[in-house]
């Protein structure tokens, strides 16, 4: 598959489906409390995307997900599948990922919720992680590298003695949900692609307290730390812009 560079029109459109994913992210807020399930906090997204927004839940069908949301709770780095069986707790962290189709265009995101009083080793994870995806966004401008994202991530992780899951990364984003270039959360300033005007692309750091390595549990789907210990992720799909980057799923209260 070949790298697309996206049109000032197709952007536009881009960012009408970002800002759409986005918005899902923001209603669900006030729903992530103790006792609430995974499946509910899935339903209510899928209504508000279906009925509210008129647009697709793009998970929903892909690869033989059932689901609108992942939502990846402590030691699950990704692609949880939403159980009325799971319960959220006081003190859990949770990760709800969504992406809406809206005119055949995409737009990918992913945040961190703190459910009630959590422990502060915790909130300190989905802190850090936040602040690999700010300094990965940072660096986003025609003639930088792929590789300098990476490296913005890997060095703020490992500078908090946490480390960065290699097993999945970000990805082009535009009429295909996941398209050429991978973006990798770790690497080396000046290596890869050159990044250019017009791309459009995910980035979305999953960073571990413990190990980098990851198992994938018997549903095929739910992605956990082989070790146990928890795991944070964040995601933002981006526009290159020529001077610099936009954030098409910026939310409404984030100020970058
Ligand atoms: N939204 C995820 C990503 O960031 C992909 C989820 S695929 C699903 O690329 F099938 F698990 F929903
Ligand atoms: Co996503
Ligand atoms: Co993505």
């Amino acid at each position: 598959m070949e790298i697309t560079i996206k049109s000032e029109q197709d952007i536009k459109k881009m960012r009408i489906a970002g800002r759409l994913a986005a918005e899902v992210l923001e209603m669900i807020e006030p729903f992530v409390i103790p006792g609430v399930s995974t499946e509910e906090l899935d339903r209510k997204c899928y209504e508000h995307i279906v009925n509210i927004q008129k647009a697709i839940p793009a998970n929903v069908g892909y690869r033989g997900f059932e689901k609108t949301i992942c939502s990846s709770i402590n030691q699950v780095i990704c692609h949880g599948i939403p159980d009325h069986n799971r319960i959220l707790k006081e003190g859990d962290i949770l990760n709800i990922d969504v992406t809406v189709i809206k005119d055949g265009w995409h737009g990918d995101t992913s945040k961190m919720y703190l459910v009630g009083k959590c422990k502060p080793h915790n909130e300190r994870l989905v802190k850090v992680t936040q602040e690999c995806l700010y300094k990965a966004i940072e660096v986003v401008k025609p003639g930088a590298y792929l590789g300098d994202i990476g490296h913005a991530i890997q060095k703020h992780a490992e500078s908090n003695y946490y480390s960065v899951v290699e097993d999945y990364c970000g990805h082009g984003i535009g009429k295909i949900y996941h398209e050429d270039p991978q973006i990798l959360h770790y690497g080396k300033p000046g290596r890869g692609l050159e990044i250019q005007e017009g791309m459009c692309f995910t980035i979305e750091p999953m960073i571990n307290q413990g190990s980098k390595y990851c198992k994938t549990l018997r549903d095929e789907w739910t992605v956990e730390t082989k070790d146990g210990r928890n795991s944070a992720q964040w995601e933002h799909t981006l526009a290159v812009r020529s001077n610099g980057v936009e954030v098409l799923t910026k939310r409404v209260n984030e100020s970058i």
